[in-house]
């Protein structure tokens, strides 16, 4: 708990942080790399670019900040950050580095404003929020065996195209043994080789297939943009390295599967997965999870892409709904194609509306999940609020780091 000392210097400097906050996560990164570079590694670079990467640190010590007395609106962020921060190896020792750079941008940003005794307080918060990571980062990495930044060896046994954009990468350990279950919903990160920046990077895949059948499939899209020389940092530089270059009985070092976004064991209210693009991929996890591990459980799938040729894992969806009957799928496509209108295989054309679909797929005591654009997300949300879905009943998984809204 922050000292009595300390209190009022972080509840002052809130509206401060709403005015300096990402100014100040711009320095903090620009003295953190230049005394660091070896963390270029780690970090996304195309995210610290694009500024995303820089907001979500801003929200977090600004969620903090407003939060202060407020533990429990604090706990599912600090379980966020953990499961990413797993993923990416983060080491107890990073943290007087991250500090240290956070506090002299602090004192830069803010200049005369920055008092000691301003400094000294944020120095106290920062040391809290860090000792709580690092417990919890520590019981994770001991859970899963692992020192913190090691990865497991893995090939790809087999690289299956599933639409335009998203190639699946079905992978196996490399020591032959059976790869663990995980939790659907989960995710792994994928450290890859930029050999013409000389940079390693980590991005976050979702687990895409059953949670327990030896091995592990993820499925990529493809994102615009590629590697340049020019020493910048496109989007799309690792997928469209996977795509092009990763082939059957290339090896890939991954992390454990890390991530919240998950099914709770004894749930057994009708389950509710909508999404939209590249978020179907941990749904269909979930979806598999789910008539495996509850069979009785009835699951209904809604999703919404443009057409039948962005649409991955079809075939698989349109197996399992056959299969079993507690299932029932419901898809829109933005613009059919001629071959979809010829085979129906959507049911609603244009964007999906939820307002427009019967209690049968949107039951009042169901359990929802969301996955895909935060804009998607948001209109869903609203209209599951709108027909009386409570929020707790709604979870949602925002790929790219999360901005911690539901906090501020
Ligand atoms: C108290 C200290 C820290 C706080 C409050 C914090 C907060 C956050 C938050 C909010 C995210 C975004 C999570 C998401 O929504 O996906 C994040 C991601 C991340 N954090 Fe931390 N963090 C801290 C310390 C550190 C340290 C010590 C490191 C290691 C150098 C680190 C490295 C990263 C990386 C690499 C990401 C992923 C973003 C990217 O790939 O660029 N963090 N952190």
């Amino acid at each position: 708990m922050i000292s009595a000392a300390s209190r009022p210097y972080i509840v002052a400097s809130v509206p401060v942080l709403r005015e300096h906050g990402l100014t100040i996560t711009r320095c903090f990164y620009q003295r953190l790399f230049a005394a660091h570079p070896e963390l270029k590694n780690i970090f996304n670079m195309p995210n610290q670019q694009s500024g995303t990467q820089q907001q979500a640190l801003a929200s977090a010590i600004f969620a903090y900040a407003a939060n202060i007395d407020n533990p429990d609106a604090l706990a599912p962020v600090i379980s966020r950050i953990v499961q990413k921060h797993v993923s990416l190896g983060v080491r107890e020792e990073h943290y007087p580095i991250v500090g240290k750079h956070l506090l002299d941008a602090i004192a830069e940003i803010l200049g005369a404003a920055a008092t000691p005794e301003l400094l000294a307080a944020w120095a106290e918060a920062y040391g809290l929020l860090a000792t709580a990571l690092i417990t919890e980062e520590r019981k994770q990495y001991q859970a899963h065996g692992i020192e913190p930044g090691e990865y497991r060896s893995v090939t790809v046994v087999r690289k299956q195209k599933e639409s335009e954009t998203v190639t699946s990468f079905y992978l196996e350990a490399t020591d032959g043994k059976a790869l663990p279950a995980f939790q659907p919903g989960q995710y792994i990160s994928v450290a890859v080789n930029i050999e013409q920046l000389a940079l390693r990077q980590l991005r976050q895949y979702s687990l895409s297939d059953a949670p327990d059948n030896g091995h592990w499939r993820i499925s990529v899209k493809r994102e615009e943009g590629s590697a340049t020389a020019d020493n910048s940092y496109p989007a799309g530089l690792v997928s469209n390295l996977l795509h092009d270059q990763y082939q059957e009985g290339d090896v890939l070092w991954v992390s454990p599967p890390c991530g919240d976004f998950v099914l709770p064991q004894d749930d057994d209210t009708p389950l509710v997965l909508i999404s939209a693009g590249v978020g179907v991929t941990p749904m269909m996890s979930m979806l598999q999870g789910s008539l495996q591990r509850s069979p009785q459980r009835p699951v209904n799938f809604l999703y919404a892409t443009l057409n039948g040729r962005h649409h991955p894992l079809k075939g698989e969806l349109s197996k399992l709904s056959r299969r079993h009957g507690q299932m029932r799928s419901h898809i829109a496509y933005e613009k059919p194609a001629d071959d979809d209108r010829l085979r129906m295989d959507y049911q609603q054309q244009g964007y999906l509306q939820l307002a427009q679909l019967p209690d049968a797929l949107l039951p009042h005591d169901g359990s929802y999940y969301l996955c895909g654009p935060t804009s998607f997300m948001q209109i869903q949300r609203n209209a599951l609020l709108a027909r009386g879905v409570a929020a707790h009943q709604i979870q949602q998984e925002v790929f790219g780091p999360s901005l911690l809204q539901h906090l501020q």
